[in-house]
Formats: C-alpha cells, structure tokens, sequence
C-alpha cells in the first residue's frame, strides 16, 4: 500500500458506501422481481392466488417503493456520501449519524415491505407508507442532511463541485416535498387522514409526485452523472459553464410543472396550463445536461466500443433525453388528453426508470465497487457486457410495448361510430392489450435477468479477485 492510499483509507468513511452499495443491489433484485411478478399479474391475474397481501393493487406500491427508495436511495445516499468526502477531501461529518442513515433507511424500507403488502397504505403515490414510517423517514432525512451539508461546511478545497450541488438540491427538495405532503391528521397507528381536501389534496400530491421525479429520480442522478461519467471518461466535464445554467434552470422549472398530472380535473384550468408551460420549457435544460454529460466523451468516443461501464452511463442519457422529450409532449393537454390513463405513461415512466435511473446507477456501481473493495477491476467484465444487451433489450421491448398498447388503448376508447356510440367495449380494449402484457413480461424478466447477474458479478468482486490498494485521489473541480 503506497502512502497515498493509506491516507485515503484512513481518510475516507467508504464502509456506509459499501453497505448503501450492496443493499442498492440487493434492494434493485428485490424490486425489479416483484416489478416482473406484477407485470405477469396484469398478464394472467391468477397469479393473485386469490391471497390478499400477494393482490396487484398491495404490490404495485411495494415495486414502486422498492425501485424508488431501496434501489434508487441507496444508490443516491452511498454515491454521495462518496462523491462528497472525495470531492470536498474531507470524512464524512456527523460520526454515529452517518451509521444512522444507513440503519435507520434500511429500517424504512423493511417496514414498508412488511404493511404494503399488508395494506396499510396512505393512498398517495410514492408517498404511500403511514404516519409513524414517516417520521422515520423525515428522521434519517434530517440526519443525512446534516451528514452531508456537514460534509460540504468542513471541506479543504473552497470549490464546491457541481456534483454536490445536485445531490444538495435533492436532499432539501426531498425533505420539503415529504414535510408538506405526508401532513395528515392521525386516526390510529397505522391510519391517518390527509391534511388537505379535495382538489388541494390533489395538487399537492402531483407537486410533490412530479417533483419526486424531478428530484430523487433526476437531480440526484444527475449528480451521480457529473462525478462518474467524468471519472468513467478520463475527461473534465464538457462545460462548466452549462452545469451552472443547467443546474439552475433545471430546479426552478421542476417545481412548476406539477399539475401537468391533473389535466382535465377540477383544477383550475389556468393552473393546469401553467403546468404545462413549465414542462414544455423543462425540455430545455434537461436536454442542456444530457448534452452536457453526452459531450464529455468528445475526443474519447472510441471509449464506447470497448468499456461496457462507460456504455451503461451514456446510454443512461439517451434515455434521459428520449423520456425528457417525450414528457414534455404528454404535457400538452390535447396529447394528454389521448395519453393519460394508459400504458403510455407506464412506457414513459419506464423509459426513465430502466433507462435513465436504472443504467445510471449500474455503471456508477461497477464503477464504485471494485474500488470500495480494493480491486483492480470487477469480477468478470464479460459478465458486464452481457448485462448491458439485456437491460437494453428488455428496456426496449418494455417501452415499445407500451407505447403501442397506450396509443391503441387512447384511441380504442376515442372512437366512435357515425351514430356517436363508442365503436369498442372496454373489455375489448383490455383484450387487444393482452400481447403487450405478455411482451413486458419478456422485457422486464431480461432486465431483472441482467440485475442477478450483476448481484452475482459484485459477489464475486468482494470475495474474490486479487487485493489491489488503489489510491483514489480527489477531483479536481473540471473546468472547460
Ligand atoms: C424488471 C423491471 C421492471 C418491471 C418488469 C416493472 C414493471 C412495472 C409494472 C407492471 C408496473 C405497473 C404498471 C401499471 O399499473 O399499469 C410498474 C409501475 C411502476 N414502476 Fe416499474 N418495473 C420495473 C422496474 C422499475 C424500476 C427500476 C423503476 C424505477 C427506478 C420503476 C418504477 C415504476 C414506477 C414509478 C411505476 C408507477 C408508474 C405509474 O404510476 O404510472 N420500475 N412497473
Ligand atoms: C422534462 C421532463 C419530464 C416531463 C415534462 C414529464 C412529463 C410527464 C407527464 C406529462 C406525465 C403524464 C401525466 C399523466 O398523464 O398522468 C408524466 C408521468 C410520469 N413521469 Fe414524466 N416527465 C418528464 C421526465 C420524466 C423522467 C426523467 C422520469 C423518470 C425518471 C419521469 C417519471 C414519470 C412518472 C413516474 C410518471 C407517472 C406518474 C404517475 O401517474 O404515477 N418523467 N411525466
């Protein structure tokens, strides 16, 4: 071990990024399987069994806080916590609360495995758990807030890297959407009613579910992105410039753009156009930082052909700009109007959860792991590459799937007969849907197939593979 990297040893608190790192994988098998178990539900719904805690309407929220918060959060929380300490060259602040958040998430996310499927549920999407997970929730957060603004407040270098400004922009957003939403009034342990009525309830819920998107599942990856695509590349980011305007832009339009999720309700029709403008302009800087990130391998393309880690990371941001394309369509009210309700905002949703959220995470997490555990490299980069084609695959033939079956739903339930009587029956519209389901199906088990693969792959690392002490020296703040 050379001197360097026995500073950076003794330097860094890499063992709460090893655990987030492990659990982000652990939790990323277990919610892309029931994520495949619902999607064959909706396929064959025997499936049911007829057992209440294994019914659709219990594990659809159980997929969607699995891959969210377990997979997703701990990947955000320990690439953070490890983009903070190298970028700042400072250990993480905050002593046994940096233990704490990593407990105290796991502890969350264990309860919301267990009264999901046992149906106790808020009834707001992604903010489903009841009050007292909740104030667990808002526990942790505070402590990995103080955690990493700690971090920040005792850094060496007076430059606060870009990367850090999106992971802080997260943890505030994330905190304040979750305070304002989960206000409810409790009415037993497990019981609680909502502190809002009616069509405020409604709004405040898509504020906070659209900014759930625009925060934990964008701004903190975009973070992840402005470290690991850099590293990943061997090059400074394309333009400092741009991650300044973009960093801006991107978190003052998010807040905006909410009631695009209420078109044609009993919101004021002023505030859903409001909503749309402001998703319409968000084209802009999402496309700003995926050009930015893309640009960052100009002169080094030739990387592409033969780093499948590097591939999983740019072909992150293909997806980030396709589902940033597409969002701001859906936006439209007359689109919408055609759109909503069907499988085409499922299809929208995954474009950006397997490909953006989903890929951006893997290839920081191969580019993490052999490092967290000093070794020179991962187990089998073989076994890498292969993951790459099947999230891929599967990727695509999930979103085909559903933007078919969404635009052929959307106009089966428009069309009507000369006499002006609807010319489908719903059911009919469920019956030419079914390929799709079985289609999905297929896309998701090569998506979850390449997961176990990457579970088995950075098994393999920790236990096995030549001990290598790899001194991991701070970026440099890249400037162009
Ligand atoms: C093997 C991979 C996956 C499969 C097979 C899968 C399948 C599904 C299915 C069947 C639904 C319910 C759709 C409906 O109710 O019509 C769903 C919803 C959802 N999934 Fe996944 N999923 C996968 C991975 C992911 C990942 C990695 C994320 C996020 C990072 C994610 C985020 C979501 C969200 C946010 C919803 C709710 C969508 C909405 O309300 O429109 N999924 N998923
Ligand atoms: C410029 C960026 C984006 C805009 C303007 C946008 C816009 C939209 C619109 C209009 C809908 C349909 C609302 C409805 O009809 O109910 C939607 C749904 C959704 N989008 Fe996006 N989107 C964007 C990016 C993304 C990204 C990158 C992700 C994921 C990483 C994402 C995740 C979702 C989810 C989870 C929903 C479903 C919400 C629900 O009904 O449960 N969006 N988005």
């Amino acid at each position: 071990m050379d001197s360097l990297a026995k500073t950076d040893a003794a330097h860094y608190n890499d063992t709460v990024v090893r655990q987030f790192s492990i659990m982000s994988v652990v939790w990323g098998v277990v919610g892309m399987l029931v994520g495949v178990f619902i999607a064959a539900q909706l396929a064959w719904p025997e499936l049911n069994f007829g057992i209440p805690w294994l019914s659709y309407g219990r594990l659809r929220p159980l997929h969607t806080n699995a891959v969210i918060f377990a997979f997703g959060g701990s990947a955000l929380i320990g690439t953070s916590y490890y983009v903070v300490q190298r970028t700042c060259q400072a250990r993480l602040f905050g002593g046994p609360l940096v233990g704490f958040t990593f407990w105290g998430w796991q502890l969350v996310i264990v309860a919301a495995a267990i009264s999901l499927p046992l149906g106790y549920t808020s009834a707001k999407e992604y903010a489903e758990l009841e009050w007292p997970i909740d104030i667990l929730i808002t526990l942790v957060w505070v402590a990995y807030a103080i955690v990493f603004f700690g971090t920040i407040g005792i850094r060496k270098v007076r430059h606060i890297y870009v990367a850090n400004w999106f992971y802080g922009a997260f943890i505030l957003a994330v905190a304040l959407l979750h305070l304002v939403n989960s206000a409810a009034v409790p009415a037993g342990w497990m019981k609680s009613y909502s502190a809002y009525a009616g069509v405020q309830d409604a709004m405040i819920q898509w504020w906070y579910g659209h900014n759930a998107v625009g925060f934990f599942l964008t701004a903190g990856f975009l973070g992840m992105m402005y470290y690991f695509i850099p590293k990943q590349a061997g090059r400074p980011v394309y333009s400092y410039r741009l991650s300044i305007v973009h960093f801006w832009a991107l978190i003052f339009t998010y807040m905006w753009a909410g009631p695009h999720h209420l078109h044609y309700t009993a919101l004021p029709d002023w505030t859903q156009s409001v909503g749309m403008v402001f998703s319409l302009i968000l084209l802009a800087p999402s496309w700003g930082g995926m050009i930015n990130g893309v640009m960052t391998l100009s002169g080094a393309w030739h990387k592409l052909r033969d780093d499948p880690i590097l591939r999983f990371l740019i072909v992150s941001l293909s997806f980030y700009g396709m589902s940033t394309f597409e969002g701001p369509m859906m936006s439209i009210k007359t689109v919408n109007a055609l759109s909503h309700y069907t499988d085409w905002t499922v299809g929208h949703v995954h474009s950006g959860a397997l490909g953006w959220v989903g890929l951006i995470t893997m290839g920081s997490l191969y580019y993490l792991i052999p490092r967290l555990f000093g070794r020179e490299k991962m187990h089998s980069i073989k076994a890498i590459e292969l993951h790459f084609w099947l999230a891929t695959i599967g990727i695509v033939l999930y979103i085909a799937a559903m933007w078919i079956a969404g635009v052929m739903q959307g106009l089966m339930w428009r069309a009507v007969n000369a006499d002006g009587t609807l010319t489908y029956t719903f059911v009919e519209s469920v019956k030419a849907t079914y390929p799709f389901y079985v289609i999905r199906v297929m896309g998701g088990l090569l998506y979850l197939t390449g997961m176990v693969m990457m579970a088995w792959n950075v098994w393999m690392t920790a236990i096995s593979g030549r001990s290598v002490h790899v001194a991991i020296p701070a970026v440099k703040p890249a400037h162009a």
